[in-house]
């Protein structure tokens, strides 16, 4: 049996569907109800729903051989997984943003809110430029309407969120998208099942 966590979520029912086509389905997966295990004995999965920031910590302890995380998750926790594939859904990109009348002082130390203080503090030691971190755990966009911080580090997908905020990206820092990820020992316990899923989701992307 292979366990597989997805990402509740709308990212989520596109992976399943990849999973599906592939030849992995599940068809109580589609039951309206509250359940969060679904498994196919025949086909040899069970699938279950996590918050999509909990993948990578399922799939890292083994309580998941595989599962779908995206990129951002990947680089800002650097959980001890494989990367085994793209899948080039729920793309979107990792990016500085500023309010539209933003000037930058780059003699000053620059006030950065963000929920990916790794991803961040990473991009600002490349480009050598002294930060005061600050942490938050969502709505982001708010921190420099409000004067917390001078800019944020956040994910973009539309950029509406911005836009409705009077905020413009300013820099690009990473493109992210939907990886398929393994557990390192069950990788090698079950690698002729999990290349199998590899392959048959590898022909969709
Ligand atoms: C993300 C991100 C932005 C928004 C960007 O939040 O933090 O707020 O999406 O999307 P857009 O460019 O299409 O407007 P998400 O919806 O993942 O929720 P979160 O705030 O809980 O992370």
């Amino acid at each position: 049996m292979l366990n597989v966590a997805l990402p509740k979520g709308r990212l989520g029912e596109k992976v399943y569907d990849m999973f599906e086509k592939a030849g992995y389905d599940c068809p109580s997966i589609h039951e309206k109800n509250r359940k969060l295990l679904f498994e196919n004995a025949e086909k040899g999965v069970r699938y279950f729903w996590v918050k999509p920031s909990d993948v990578a910590i399922y799939v890292e302890h083994g309580a998941a051989d595989i599962g779908v995380a995206g990129k951002d998750i990947l680089l800002e926790y650097r959980p001890e997984v494989y990367e085994l594939l793209d899948l080039k859904i729920g793309k979107c990109m990792m990016a500085v943003a500023a309010p539209n009348d933003y000037v930058d002082r780059p003699e000053q130390t620059l006030r950065v809110a963000t929920k990916f203080e790794r991803i961040a503090g990473d991009y600002y030691a490349s480009i050598g430029r002294d930060v005061d971190m600050i942490h938050l755990n969502g709505s982001i966009e708010l921190a420099p309407l409000l004067g917390l911080s001078d800019v944020i580090v956040d994910i973009v997908e539309t950029g509406t969120t911005l836009r409705e905020n009077n905020l413009s990206p300013t820099e690009k820092i990473v493109d992210i998208s939907a990886r398929l990820i393994a557990n390192k020992s069950s990788y090698e316990f079950k690698k002729p099942e999990i290349e199998a899923v590899r392959a048959a989701l590898g022909m969709q992307v």
